[in-house]
């Protein structure tokens, strides 16, 4: 990790960002299930920080130093000493050494900072790449591959007149942090609204929502559907056909894009109105002998009767006017708080997510994979007043492009959202959290522990 001047746009005089070696985002890691890794981070940043530390929240304290990081491999069965827990930062001139075993399935993961207090501020300042795990299971598929498989990490930014990092602040100067960050400069792949020269076929787009707080709802200015065949960590029973994919931060999406038909024209993706990057399309190229089969990869599903515990999770927000704008909690607990959940690994619990705030929320947890059982709205009144949870209406399974791997689900306002986990890999303490950036450095985070074995 070092600090890099870094080109946004050919228009633009070169960007302060903190990458990985020297990019933006970092280089992308090509792996293969099964076969493991290790990997030496090292902070090689300065001293001091380039965006606006709160001093206030968690972790951020007076007196912490500036700079401080440690990587997550964010989707990856690791064990906890190498999961990059947010406390176990270090300072430049120091490093870590990380094992990766790649022991799962075949998905694209994404590797960002996680440091304690200011995960907002370094993921922003550029600290985050793409890990793409292979297995024959997909291999066999025959996929588009090669120069026609690309990752594009999607993300917003705001610059100031100098063409530099521009983060808003509060209108308190001694606490800065904001609820949350929106960019007006749509950036792929470390570029501001690039374009993309494609054939006349089918490509493979590997999709990751990196931004701080924005949701993404994407399409294609020329209205034409696409295929989806993957979610966050790994490919779904079959493609699911979309017109537009909606991503919260952190999710993934793994796409085939069909562009034969559309030679030559110039194709915008868009994210409602916002222009994100354009593919134009070349007149012509070699043959396409790629496939998009109709049967990708057996997602079993995790049975509800399986499950030795339910656990009801609120996502609240504490009324504190005075002393601090807007904190949310998990399950009404502070970083700090005793550990709550301690699944035992090997068993499967039902997490409800009860989100009473008025915002969506990206919750992620580390280490495990889960499924979305479904969504259901309850009453509010009832819940904060009475401390009763009455659902309202139908129970709604997931969309059909959600219903795969997941480690990040979108938790919606007013609503229950039920996901089912098996806990499986190492016993150990891990986090879970929510992935709007601003909300995870501000209480929205909790550890939890998993237990070894009762013998
Ligand atoms: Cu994307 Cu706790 O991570
Ligand atoms: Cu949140």
């Amino acid at each position: 990790m070092r600090e890099i001047q870094w080109n946004l746009h050919r228009d633009l005089r070169p960007t302060r960002q903190w990458g990985f070696d020297a990019t933006v985002p970092g280089p992308t890691f090509m792996t293969r299930s099964g076969k493991p890794l290790m990997v030496e981070w090292v902070n090689a940043l300065p001293q001091k920080h380039f965006l606006p530390i709160d001093h206030h929240l968690h972790g951020a304290e007076v007196g912490e130093p500036e700079v401080r990081t440690v990587v997550h491999l964010h989707g990856a069965k690791v064990p906890p000493e190498s999961d990059g827990y947010p406390e176990d930062w270090y300072t430049p001139g120091k490093s870590k050494v990380a094992f990766y075993p790649n022991n799962q399935d075949a998905a694209m993961l994404w590797y960002h900072d996680h440091a304690m207090g200011i995960n907002r501020l370094n993921i922003f300042a550029g600290l985050m790449g793409a890990y793409i795990i292979r297995d024959g299971v997909e291999e066999a598929l025959n996929l588009p591959q090669g120069k026609y498989e690309i990752p594009l990490v999607i993300y917003d930014r705001m610059l100031d007149r100098d063409g530099q990092l521009y983060y808003p602040v509060s209108a308190d100067p001694k606490a800065p942090w904001i609820p949350e960050f929106f960019g007006d400069i749509m950036m792929v792949n470390g570029k501001a609204w690039p374009y993309l020269e494609v054939e006349p076929r089918k490509y493979r787009l590997r999709l990751l929502n990196a931004a701080n707080g924005r949701f993404f709802r994407l399409s294609f200015s020329d209205g034409y559907p696409f295929h989806q065949i993957g979610t966050d960590l790994g490919l779904l029973p079959a493609p699911v056909e979309l017109k537009s994919v909606f991503l919260a931060p952190a999710e993934r999406a793994d796409l085939i894009v069909d562009f034969s038909g559309r030679a030559g024209q110039r194709i915008n993706l868009l994210s409602e109105s916002f222009e994100v990057m354009q593919f134009r399309v070349l007149p012509n190229g070699p043959k396409d002998i790629s496939a998009l089969p109709a049967k990708l990869r057996p997602v079993p599903k995790t049975q509800e009767s399986e499950a030795i515990q339910h656990r009801m999770l609120s996502l609240s927000e504490l009324d504190n006017p005075v002393a601090e704008p807007m904190t949310m909690l998990l399950g009404g607990a502070r970083w700090s708080d005793p550990i709550s959940e301690k699944p035992v690994i090997d068993t499967v619990e039902v997490w409800n997510l009860i989100n009473v705030t008025d915002d969506a929320h990206p919750i992620h947890l580390h280490l495990v994979r889960f499924q979305i059982l479904d969504r259901q709205r309850f009453d509010k009144f009832d819940y904060q007043m009475k401390q009763k949870l009455r659902l309202i209406g139908e129970r709604t399974p997931p969309e059909a492009n959600e219903a795969g791997w997941k480690d990040t689900v979108r938790a919606n306002p007013g609503v229950v959202t039920r996901i089912i986990v098996r806990f499986e890999g190492y016993a150990g303490r891990y986090v879970w959290h929510c992935h709007l950036l601003e909300h995870e450095d501000n209480e929205m985070m909790r550890p939890y522990e998993i237990l070894p074995a009762r013998t």
